[in-house]
């Protein structure tokens, strides 16, 4: 098989890991995880055994009974890292690997206590997915390689440890710190090993949902979250059983990059979400629907994501609909469907990372994130449904997380299954079309319904001079406003931008969703009593999802240039590596 994942230097015909057990320790001071893992195999193995990693300090490499194991590590390649190459002693099963990482880990976001919210304590959190678990520990960095852990985290006392991953009990561990044990019974990919240090707090929702957050934070997490219980019966009525025991959800620091990561058993949300009017619990929905959809049924590789995301996508708009129903669950549909747009717009539309299926040897996973795998995805799954009828088509999900469950697949896995379970509906909706080639094929589906056709009304009247009152916008949700104000031309006349703002108070907006749509229009639009508040949500939000359209669209005014450049000079060490590097490149597109 020799090598599968284009973004790993695993080979697995040279042995995989089953588990691991982690015994780290972190230092504050020096910013520095060090310590070992200590790695079982499948079965026994001699020879070569390539790990990934990335800015790591390897120490000693031991095997069975404590011999050393010989080992190189090679020279760094920007996207892999650098290949560590074990020799193993023949029947090999066990090898322990003594590591430290360094600044150059990418998975690890230090923060100093001024980034938290309470301002006391600094505060570390890893983000591993897609290729950066090997900057945190020597791995087999593909999600073919599943294993289950447990792992000792010792910290400075007066910090918490918490881990996607079961709490097996913390006690202190003598000069000043404290170890927290975990234990995670179910075998993951590496990509979705987390944990996250600092003055954290926890807090029953229910029986098996705890929301952890910084304790500034805990009360506002709590109550914007109440209904996640609700949420997963309904999903366990869509999907089958929720394999994982426990749905605890982690509130992160502003840095944290994304809006949620589906880390199991400890969803990672953005403190964005607090909206203090459940509008944005969309992406909790999104992140438990990762449960099935890709924590269980995982993507072979980076180049099928959207196995993770597209379907994904699908079941958190099948949960939205199950709690809010369809037209609501429609308008979501919309807003995605703005986003394809926009990504097509962003590659141009015979781009490969148009496709489904992607070719990505040699290219870096991060910098093509975006919006395809997710719509283009969930249209197409959609596109599946409509056609067979949602009662077979949910029969069939369900045999999907039968056969495929704890396992890694490929599109052509996919397909296959589809051919045997559904025979000659791939061809009749012309599937290969979909996922091998770039753009939206014509037959995707469509979304009507009266909450849409009433903005799009609003939208079609604006354009022929007629300006929104309140009574057009009563009763509308967040979800609304957002398709109204991305549907409006891109840039529209100040005099409108006062006019928005005078009579819906957008620039106060606590929706991020909502608020980030009306400063990126209005920045577009060259509206300045806007910029202090952009100013605000540039220096306090990481989410790369808002920082991305608001610099750009600062950055599309050469008078407005300076103002992208000075906030980012304050900020670029303050962002997460990835945030930085993402605006650092919009920074170089627009330069003259
Ligand atoms: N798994 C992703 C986040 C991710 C993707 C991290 C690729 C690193 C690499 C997560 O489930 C996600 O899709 N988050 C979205 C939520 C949205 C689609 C509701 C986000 O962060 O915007
Ligand atoms: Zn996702």
């Amino acid at each position: 098989m020799a090598r599968s994942d284009p973004h790993s230097c695993a080979d697995l015909d040279q042995g995989m890991v089953e588990h691991i057990d982690f015994d780290l320790d972190v230092s504050f001071d020096r910013r520095e995880v060090a310590g070992s893992v200590s790695l079982r195999l499948r079965e026994p193995a001699g020879g070569p055994l390539d790990l990934d990693t990335r800015n790591l300090r390897i120490g000693d490499c031991r095997g069975e009974n404590g011999a050393e194991i010989p080992f190189a590590l090679g020279d760094p390649d920007p996207i892999l890292g650098s290949t560590l190459r074990l020799d193993l002693p023949p029947g090999t099963r066990r090898i322990e690997i003594d590591f430290r990482t360094t600044e150059g880990s990418t998975a690890l976001d230090w923060l100093a206590p001024e980034q938290t919210a309470g301002g006391r304590l600094p505060y570390l959190y890893t983000q591993c997915q897609p290729h950066h678990a090997r900057s945190v520990f020597p791995c087999q960095d593909t999600p073919r390689v599943r294993y289950t852990f447990s792992a000792r985290i010792t910290v400075p006392e007066g910090f918490t440890a918490v881990m996607a991953a079961a709490a097996a009990g913390d006690e202190p561990a003598g000069g000043g710190r404290r170890v927290f044990r975990f234990e995670m019974p179910q075998p993951v990919p590496s990509y979705l090993t987390a944990f996250a240090i600092g003055e954290i707090a926890g807090k029953d929702v229910s029986d098996r949902v705890r929301i952890y957050a910084e304790p500034a934070v805990l009360d506002r997490a709590v109550w914007e979250f109440a209904g996640v219980d609700r949420m997963i019966r309904v999903a366990e009525g869509l999907f089958g059983p929720y394999e994982w025991e426990r749905y605890d959800m982690l509130v992160m620091p502003f840095s944290f990059p994304y809006g949620g990561m589906e880390n199991p058993r400890l969803t990672f949300l953005t403190p964005t979400l607090l909206a203090g009017d459940r509008s944005l619990v969309n992406v909790v929905a999104h992140e438990l629907a990762h449960s099935w959809t890709g924590n269980l049924v995982t993507n072979a590789s980076m180049e099928d994501f959207w196995i993770n995301e597209g379907f994904t996508v699908w079941a958190e708009r099948r949960i939205l609909e199950a709690l809010e129903g369809s037209e609501y669950a429609a308008l979501h549909a919309a807003i995605g469907r703005i986003a394809l747009d926009e990504a097509f717009e962003r590659f141009g539309a015979d781009s490969p990372y148009t496709r489904l299926k992607t070719p990505l040897a040699g290219v870096d996973p991060d910098e093509v994130y975006s919006e395809v795998p997710y719509e283009k995805g969930f249209l197409f799954v959609t596109l599946l449904e409509r056609t067979v009828g949602r009662e077979r088509w949910d029969a069939v999900i369900r045999r999907y997380m039968d056969r495929f469950r704890f396992t890694s697949i490929t599109s052509e896995d996919l397909l296959a299954f589809l051919e045997e379970e559904l025979p000659g509906l791939a061809d009749s909706v012309d599937a290969r079309r979909w996922v091998y080639e770039p753009g939206l094929p014509e037959n995707a589906p469509a979304f009507a319904s009266p909450r849409l056709e009433r903005v799009r009304w609003l939208v079609k009247a604006w354009q022929e001079g007629s300006r929104p009152g309140p009574e057009d916008v009563s009763g509308w949700a967040a979800e609304e406003w957002q398709l109204f104000l991305k549907w409006l031309p891109r840039e529209i006349a100040e005099e409108d931008c006062r006019l928005l703002d005078e009579r819906f108070s957008l620039t106060a907006s606590g929706n991020y969703e909502i608020l980030v749509a009306w400063l990126t229009l209005a920045v577009r639009s060259g509206y300045r009593p806007v910029l202090e508040r952009v100013r605000q949500v540039l220096t306090t939000v990481g989410r790369q999802k808002y920082l991305r359209p608001l610099y750009q669209a600062l950055l599309a005014r050469p008078e407005l240039r300076p103002l992208a450049e000075e906030i980012f000079a304050a900020m670029r060490t303050k962002y997460h590596t990835l945030s930085r590097v993402a605006i650092e490149g919009l920074f170089e597109k627009t330069r003259k």
